[in-house]
This record gives structure tokens, sequence and C-alpha cells, in this order.
């Protein structure tokens, strides 16, 4: 029996126009441009402000079709990833669908944090396997300003908004070859957002402790994805990892051996944008035409939870 792969056919994003730089910042909360440059690599971030996340999620959804030159009727799921929606309920996916017109699809949300992306390409990979979904858009979508608190300036300058697709669908030549997901909840309270009486919510954070776990368990992925698969590092063509802070992604990369140019990073002008930020960096890359058919790429999710996973792709 030939094994099907999930491929990635079109990717897309979108980033709110609105800029807001560490120099603004320096007016909100007692920082520095180069406190923040220094600690976390950061420069400026983007701010929905009126914009929705379900039209931030539309427009990279849209994009993602048009790139994969695939019809939204032709579309048979929605997975939607999200920890900032519009509503509890309906759905950010199905929001989407009602925007794009894909009539012919059904459609979920996964809530796993900055992992959002990763958990979703694994739920869209079984949906591929069993040949019960064809064509499935996933669509990440996050505007963390409205649960960011523009007091505290230990979380208010690491997090911005955006959004980023892509389409994916079956194929047998090697896609997603392999995925590794987990979820430590007994240490969900290090990073958390408290929903209150009136529907506002607020990040809180253990930022020390999040650091710890997060170069941790970028480590522990990589090599469990390289191990199991029969790779070294010098296999892998690029490593993204979730945009939290380049002196994560520094530590994790020096511990790997890994050299700059094979790894991606854009967090200097978008901050932590949670589960968009690794299809954010997808579609830079691919728009870019850095990413060449065959390259072995490593994705690196971590966040809330807590929740981490890894996926294996051959372009
Ligand atoms: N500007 C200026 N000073 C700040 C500051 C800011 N924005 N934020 C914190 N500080 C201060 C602290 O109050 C502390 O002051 P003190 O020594 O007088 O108490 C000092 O800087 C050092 O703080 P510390 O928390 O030790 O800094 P750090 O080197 O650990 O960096 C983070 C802080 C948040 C950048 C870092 O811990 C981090 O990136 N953690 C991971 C966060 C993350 O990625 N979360 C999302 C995961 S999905």
């Amino acid at each position: 029996m030939t094994t099907i792969y999930l491929q990635i056919k079109g990717t897309g994003s979108f980033l709110p126009p609105y800029v807001l730089t560490n120099d603004a910042l320096e007016h909100m909360v007692d920082t520095s441009d180069e406190w923040i440059t220094d600690r976390t690599g950061i420069k400026e971030r983007r701010l929905a402000k009126e914009t929705a996340t379900y039209e931030m999620a539309t427009s990279a959804a849209l994009k993602a079709l048009e790139d994969a030159q695939v019809s939204p009727q032709d579309i048979d799921l929605i997975i939607a990833t999200t920890i900032t929606p519009d509503y509890f309920t309906p759905s950010l996916s199905c929001l989407v669908q009602k925007e794009i017109g894909a009539d012919n699809a059904f459609c979920f949300d996964v809530n796993a944090a900055c992992s959002g992306f990763c958990y979703a390409l694994d739920v869209a990979d079984c949906y591929i396997k069993t040949g019960k979904a064809k064509r499935i858009l996933i669509v990440a979508s996050e505007a963390l300003s409205r649960i960011t608190d523009y007091t505290d300036r230990n979380t208010c300058v690491l997090f911005g908004d955006g959004a980023g697709a892509v389409v994916v669908s079956g194929g047998d030549e090697p896609g997603m070859t392999d995925s590794f997901l987990a979820a430590t909840g007994r240490d969900g309270e290090v990073l958390a957002a408290d929903m209150f009486g009136d529907g506002a919510a607020r990040v809180r954070m253990n930022g020390k402790e999040v650091y710890k776990f997060a170069v941790s368990v970028n480590i522990k992925i990589v090599n469990l994805l390289l191990e199991r698969n029969s790779l070294t590092v010098g296999d892998i063509a690029y490593i993204v990892q979730h945009q939290a802070n380049k002196r994560i992604i520094s530590a994790v990369s020096n511990k790997l051996g890994l050299s700059e140019d094979r790894i991606f990073m854009n967090l200097d002008k978008y901050g932590n944008t949670s589960s968009a930020s690794i299809p954010i960096c997808l579609d830079e890359m691919n728009r870019s035409g850095m990413l060449k058919k065959g390259d072995k790429v490593i994705l690196v999710g971590f966040g809330a939870g807590l929740t981490y996973g890894g996926v294996l792709l051959t372009w």
C-alpha cells in the first residue's frame, strides 16, 4: 500500500498595518529599546486595532488558496488555531468558511496556544492519511494585543498580532514525514491568560520558567525527530521555531550546532504572534524562494498549556 503524505500546496499571511515600535513602548511602560532588543530581539510588532481575528484569518486564507490555486469550494476541512477568537462561538474556522465561501468544508478550531499550528498540521495529517479529507485549509490567526496588559512591561513588549495559513492535500511524494506532540498541563500556570467577568483576559507569565521550558523542549523535539528518522542536523535545510525570543532561538541553535543561515527569524518585525508565527514564517520563506523542492524542514512550536510539538517536512 502506498503511503499518502500531507503536502503543503500554498501559503499565505496577513500582518495588520499598525506598527508598535520599541520607541513607542518606552512612552507606555518603564522600558527601553535597548533592553527589549537585547533580551528578546524584537524591534517592533503589529497590532490588529479594529481588525477582527477572523478578518486577518480570512486575508491569510485567501492568499494561501490563491498560492495553491485551489478554489474555496474544493476545501473539505478548515482547521483554525487561535487563543484570541472574536467569539466563544461560532468558531474562527466557521467564520472563515462563511467569509471565503468554502461551503463544502466542515470546520473546527484547535486551542494549543503557540503550538497550535504544529498541532493543526498533525490533525490534518491524520485526516489526509485516512482519506477523510482531501484538501484542508489550516489558518492561524491571533490578536494577542487584546489579551495583553499594556501596563505590564514583563509581557507587553513580547506580543504582536497577525495570521498565517496553508492549504494542504495528500500525495505520494514525501511531504510531512513525522511529527511529535506533547503537553504538560501540570505546569500550565507559568503562562496563562485569565478570563475575567467582563470577558477581558490578560496574559500573565513567569518569564524565566517559560524560557527554560522553551529551550529544553525545542532541543528535545529536534533531537527526537532527527533520531527517529536517522537524520543529522546537516540533513536539515531549515529549522523554523516559534518566534518567541531571539535568545531562545540562538540558545537552541548553539546547542544543536546549527549555523545562522539555517534558522529563520522574523520576530524583530512581528514579535510573538502565537500560533500564527510559524505559518507567517513559512509564507515569507516560500514567497522569497528560500524553500526548494526536497528541502527538509523542521517546525517547532511551544507555548501555553503547556504544549509543544514538532513536524518534519520535505518541501
Ligand atoms: N524593560 C525593562 N526591564 C524589564 C522589562 C522590560 N520590558 N521586563 C522586565 N524587566 C526587568 C525585570 O523587572 C527585572 O528587573 P529586576 O532585576 O530589577 O527585578 C530585570 O528586567 C530582569 O528581568 P528578567 O525576568 O530576569 O529578564 P529575563 O532576562 O529573564 O528576560 C524575558 C525576560 C521575558 C524576555 C525572558 O524571560 C523570556 O523571553 N522568557 C520567555 C517568554 C516567552 O517567550 N513567552 C511566550 C512563550 S510562547
